[in-house]
């Protein structure tokens, strides 16, 4: 059936099938081919070989399973998607970015059946719940997230982008605290001050069960990751004790920066110990052209304050986390509703 079907903002009318595109594909892409995507269109066979090495990645726990797929009919492209399976059980999907000669009525179609398609082609692995989480200023959000929602992907989490201004002045009386390199350290002992830093926080891992923190430790040592290098890391002390740990995230290439993680233990909070360990991470990296920025949930009044007060400003853009627990049945019974 053709139907008529106006789009908002385009003061266009579209004909447009009901099931556009009538069949949807989703295949895994060599990754050689990523900035061919568009022009040459998936190839089914090497998809198969890479969907398979992607399965058997997932199995033997190796991390970083990135999957890039491309949703295409035959050799007509439509849009890609990235994706990863993590340890935890986490299917994180981002929004696609769909092929620019599709109009804004086709990208709201597709991005259903592609939310669709792609949780169906991971069905067999075991997975805890499915996530997605994006800038509000990317170009798909509202097209994502109107999809999102319908497939019953539930508001999770937001959080502020703030970036250091070069100018701010800051209070240089604080950084006499005694803060020592990451690299004296164990992983043991990180492990531990991450966890006891964790006490009472306003931060999203009290409110979240399925939040792990061990893994999350793992991640920030896992060697793919800029956070890696722990020599760079910074161990706020009290005599020999920590009791605060900043976790820098350096990106050479984008010049970037990042504070991936600041916490002090609950019984040394609201002494300037945060203060200290921003002011001596800033002194640390002071390159020119190096902006440091940082990703703060909301919720987290404190490190929000904590941020602002150490010459961070607000960006006015935000991360959202959307989460779907992963439930088989429901599943099932979206891969059968027809397109
Ligand atoms: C966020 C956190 C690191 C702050 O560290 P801290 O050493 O207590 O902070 P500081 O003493 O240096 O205070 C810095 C500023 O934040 C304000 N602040 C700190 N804690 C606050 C609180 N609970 N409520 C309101 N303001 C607070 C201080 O008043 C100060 O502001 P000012 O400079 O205008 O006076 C600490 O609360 C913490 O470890 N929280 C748990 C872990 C966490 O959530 N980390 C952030 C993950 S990104």
């Amino acid at each position: 059936m053709i139907l008529l079907r106006r789009c908002r903002g385009h003061g266009r009318v579209w004909p447009v099938t009901q099931a556009f595109p009538p069949s949807l594909e989703i295949s895994v892409i060599d990754r050689r081919n990523i900035d061919l995507w568009f022009q040459i269109g998936p190839k089914p066979a090497k998809a198969q070989a890479a969907r398979n090495r992607v399965l058997a990645n997932i199995s033997s726990n190796t991390p970083h399973n990135v999957v890039r797929l491309v949703a295409h009919q035959g050799f007509e492209t439509y849009a890609r998607i990235a994706t990863e399976i993590d340890s935890r059980g986490r299917f994180q999907v981002w929004p696609p970015v769909f092929a620019d000669t599709l109009s804004m009525c086709h990208k709201k179609n597709l991005a259903g059946l592609i939310l669709n398609r792609t949780l169906e082609l991971f069905s067999e692995v075991e997975i805890k719940y499915s996530e997605t989480r994006f800038l509000e200023s990317h170009p798909a959000a509202s097209v994502w997230l109107d999809a999102v929602v319908a497939d019953r992907f539930e508001f999770t989490a937001a959080a502020a982008i703030l970036t250091h201004r070069r100018s701010a002045t800051t209070r240089k009386s604080s950084i006499a605290r005694s803060i020592t390199g990451g690299g004296h350290f164990t992983e043991t002992d990180l492990l531990d001050l991450y966890l006891a830093c964790q006490t009472d926080t306003m931060d999203r891992a009290d409110n979240d069960p399925l939040i792990d923190l061990r893994a999350d430790m793992a991640e920030f040592l896992d060697p793919a990751e800029p956070s890696a290098d722990r020599t760079i890391w910074l161990v706020a002390t009290e005599g020999d004790k920590p009791i605060g740990l900043l976790i820098p995230q350096i990106d050479r290439e984008t010049r970037s920066g990042w504070i991936a993680y600041v916490g002090v233990t609950k019984s040394h909070r609201g002494k300037r110990v945060g203060t200290a360990l921003i002011e001596r991470c800033l002194a640390d990296h002071d390159v020119p052209g190096l902006q440091f920025k940082a990703m703060v949930d909301l919720i987290n009044d404190p490190s929000i304050k904590l941020h602002r007060s150490s010459g961070f400003a607000d960006t006015f853009d935000r991360f959202i986390t959307y989460r779907k627990p992963w439930s088989r049945a429901a599943d099932d019974s979206a891969a059968a509703a027809p397109i």
